[in-house]
């Protein structure tokens, strides 16, 4: 895995130092990034390929493929973050993760512009680099930074989401939308920020970081509680102590829980 993302990240690395160039173009640069995201998958899916070609992969761009019955595959986001890739914002990631009997056994999230590789095998615990991972250990939520992952163009998000921001802001040291749901999973495993909630994420941003929060003694599960967070439809990220209280906070906004003042009708979804 170490070594199909430091492939991918090579070609990345020199492909973000081009977009710099292309911002300034009327055509901007979205078609190379678009080109660049699938080379970094072949890349990757080639690598991961020879080492195991008994395993099938879920892949972003190419979707399920691989060996036919596999019991392993990779999960994999050639480029997490691409909005940010595509206006040379230098915060975007590379994710693999191996599922074996429908269960995360091992991940990586990778950073190559800051240079960091976080990295989990179950039972193994959490890393950066050399450096062993622990969350952080802030108990309330009055000194918490919390990430997030807001609606964009074409989604929707939660049905309660800027209220439910709202309330989060109001208790909190403060929320960050830094758009990259890997990067923001491998920072709640590494302490930097003591929660992270989103909705809408697909199996490629999060299978490796939920890896990566559990091996370093955080929770994992869906905002309404729900333990499916890899393939819900959301998912909330926290240490040990701030997850049941965000989750209050959270159901305050949806009008279903204690502190609702208003009772509207829950919306599916
Ligand atoms: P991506 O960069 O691989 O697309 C941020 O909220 C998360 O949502 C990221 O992990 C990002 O993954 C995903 N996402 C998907 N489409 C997006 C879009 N159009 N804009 C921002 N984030 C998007
Ligand atoms: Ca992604």
């Amino acid at each position: 895995m170490v070594r199909a993302a430091e492939k991918a990240a090579r070609t990345l690395v020199r492909d973000f130092g081009e977009v710099e160039q292309l911002q300034v173009s009327k055509k901007g640069p979205a078609d190379f990034v678009s080109s660049a995201d699938l080379a970094a998958e072949k890349a990757i899916r080639t690598e991961l390929a020879k080492a195991r070609p008994d395993f099938g992969w879920l892949m972003e761009e190419s979707g399920k493929g691989g060996a036919a019955n596999a019991r392993s595959r990779w999960i994999v986001d050639p480029l997490d973050g691409t909005t940010n890739f595509l206006h040379g914002v230098p915060h975007w990631s590379i994710s693999i993760a191996a599922e074996t009997d429908g269960a995360i056994v091992a991940g990586i999230v990778y950073d190559p512009i800051k240079n960091e590789l976080f990295w989990a095998e179950r039972g193994q615990g959490a890393f950066v680099n050399s450096k062993r991972l622990r969350v952080s250990g802030r108990r309330s939520l009055d000194v918490a930074l919390i990430a997030t992952g807001m609606p964009y163009k074409g989604r929707t998000s939660g049905p309660h989401y800027l209220a439910e921001l709202d309330l989060v802001m109001a208790e909190v040291a403060g929320v960050r939308r830094f758009g990259s749901a890997a990067l923001d999973l491998a920072y709640v495993a590494a302490g930097r920020y003591d929660a992270f909630w989103e909705y809408g994420l697909s199996p490629w941003d999060s299978a490796a970081g939920v890896l990566l929060v559990t091996e370093a003694g955080g929770f994992v599960s869906e905002v309404g509680g729900g333990n499916n967070p890899i393939y819900g439809s959301s998912i909330l990220a926290a240490n040990g102590d701030l997850g049941r209280p965000l989750r209050e906070i959270l159901r305050k906004a949806s009008g279903k829980g204690p502190g609702a003042s208003t009772a509207p009708k829950a919306v599916s979804g």
